[in-house]
């Protein structure tokens, strides 16, 4: 069986307006800790800040050589041996696929393997049931429920805030990659 082709590749220069058209869809933005529409001159500014900064790293989710969403490590803290990341696919029509489950998988072996860190975090809004009910998936444990954490359209929202061990993972690597095989993912 051969599942979806899912390839990441680092963001270019030339993923700019791409990223902003991405970012500014209401369906990515609900899920975002801001939604206010963004400008073309805000965007450059932390597009151009964003490339620079050595404690992120950015990626374009590529499904059958087609760019169709952006995968990050920020707060990269070698020093503490952790990074957080984020991640979404831009269409819906992308979703539910697969595609979502090997970029997690990727990002996480990233993380333990080529950049050999400790800890991997995120936060997830609470109402984003399906997102963090995936984390756990893949060994996260909840680490926080933190209360009216971000205010979104005048109102506040709590948020989870979830972690994963390389101790975590080793314990449930195997079992994610036979989940992933049984998508028809060809893994290394
Ligand atoms: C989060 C996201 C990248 C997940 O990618 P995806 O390709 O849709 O996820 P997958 O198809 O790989 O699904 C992975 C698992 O999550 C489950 N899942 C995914 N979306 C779901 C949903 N909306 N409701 C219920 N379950 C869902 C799937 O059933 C699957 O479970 P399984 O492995 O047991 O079959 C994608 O849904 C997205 O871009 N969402 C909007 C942005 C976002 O919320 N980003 C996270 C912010 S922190």
């Amino acid at each position: 069986m051969s599942g979806p082709r899912v390839e990441l590749r680092d963001v270019t220069p030339e993923d700019r307006d791409r990223l902003r058209d991405w970012r500014n869809q209401p369906d990515v933005a609900q899920w975002m800790y801001t939604d206010a529409v963004i400008g073309p001159e805000d965007h450059a500014r932390w597009f151009a800040a964003a490339l620079a900064d050595p404690s992120r790293r950015y990626w374009i989710i590529e499904l059958d050589g087609e760019p169709v969403g952006l995968a990050n490590l920020a707060d990269i803290s070698p020093a503490n041996r952790r990074c957080a990341w984020a991640y979404y696919l831009a269409s819906p029509a992308v979703r539910g696929k697969g595609v979502g489950a090997y970029v997690e998988y990727w990002m996480i072996e990233q993380v333990f393997g080529a950049l050999g860190f400790a800890k991997l975090w995120c936060e997830v809004l609470v109402e984003n049931e399906a997102v963090w009910k995936l984390h756990e998936s893949f060994g996260f444990r909840r680490e926080a429920l933190l209360r009216q954490h971000v205010w979104k359209n005048g109102a506040p929202r709590d948020v989870v805030g979830l972690g994963l061990l390389a101790q975590d993972w080793a314990a449930v690597r195997e079992a994610s990659r036979e989940r992933l095989q049984a998508k028809g993912y060809a893994l290394d």
